[in-house]
């Protein structure tokens, strides 16, 4: 196969993030960072990718997206009987990568996953596309050879909630909170020497950080 892997290379050229660039709250700077990219690219620049590890630690990596930011940390819906459901409830700590090509950024995040509230899943899911709704309800995600085929089985779905204006959230299916443990910004930098800044939390307070240089 001709192939260029070998050979490509770009250097890192655009930004560069300096320690007096840095907020003391990270959240400000991941909104910030999060800002840029939806300015450059308005779809799917809320990708992450969200690796969980069972309790024998085997890890697993797919990409969600991110719905929101606070103080409680960084929010996804998913449904809770997937592969991801089902590691998380054996071992809450995960892991999530950010990569932003255009500005030649990385975000890596490590915290706990927590179930969020049923009032918050409520509220998520109504807002949610009808069809989505409908297939969140079908879809047992992550099972293997179901039977019938989905397209089949989302047809009794639409059927079952035909007469019914507000589907109600399946209780298998809502959203996980990732409270931040640690979060590490990454920026391009020429000849390989990228700026790295990792804040941790400090464990005698939810709000205070410390901030550490890494080497690129
Ligand atoms: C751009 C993109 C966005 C996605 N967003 C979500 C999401 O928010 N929630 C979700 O459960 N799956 C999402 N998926 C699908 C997941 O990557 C994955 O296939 C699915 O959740 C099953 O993962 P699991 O079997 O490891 O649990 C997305 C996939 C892509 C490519």
């Amino acid at each position: 196969m001709d192939t260029n892997i070998r050979k490509v290379r770009k250097d890192y050229l655009k930004q560069e993030l300096l320690r007096s660039d840095l907020p003391r709250d990270p959240m400000e700077l991941l909104e910030g960072w999060m800002a840029d990219a939806a300015s450059t690219d308005a779809s799917d620049y809320n990708a992450m990718c969200l690796s969980t590890a069972n309790k024998s630690g085997s890890p697993s990596s797919r990409i969600v997206l991110l719905r929101s930011i606070s103080e409680m940390g960084i929010r996804f819906f998913t449904n809770y009987r997937s592969q991801k459901g089902r590691d998380i409830e054996e071992n809450p700590n995960v892991s999530v990568n950010f990569f932003w090509k255009e500005w030649e950024r990385q975000i890596r995040i490590e915290g706990a996953a927590v179930k969020c509230s049923s009032e918050i899943s409520d509220s998520y899911f109504a807002s949610r596309p009808r069809g989505s709704q409908e297939g969140a309800w079908t879809s047992m995600q992550s099972a293997a050879n179901v039977s019938p085929l989905i397209e089949e089985r989302v047809k009794s779905t639409v059927a079952q909630f035909k007469e019914t204006d507000v589907i109600p959230r399946p209780d298998f299916w809502g959203g996980y909170d990732i409270k931040i443990e640690s979060i590490e910004f990454w920026q391009g930098r020429p000849s390989r020497l990228h700026n790295r800044w990792k804040y941790l939390r400090d464990d005698s307070s939810a709000t205070q950080w410390s901030i550490d240089r890494l080497d690129p």
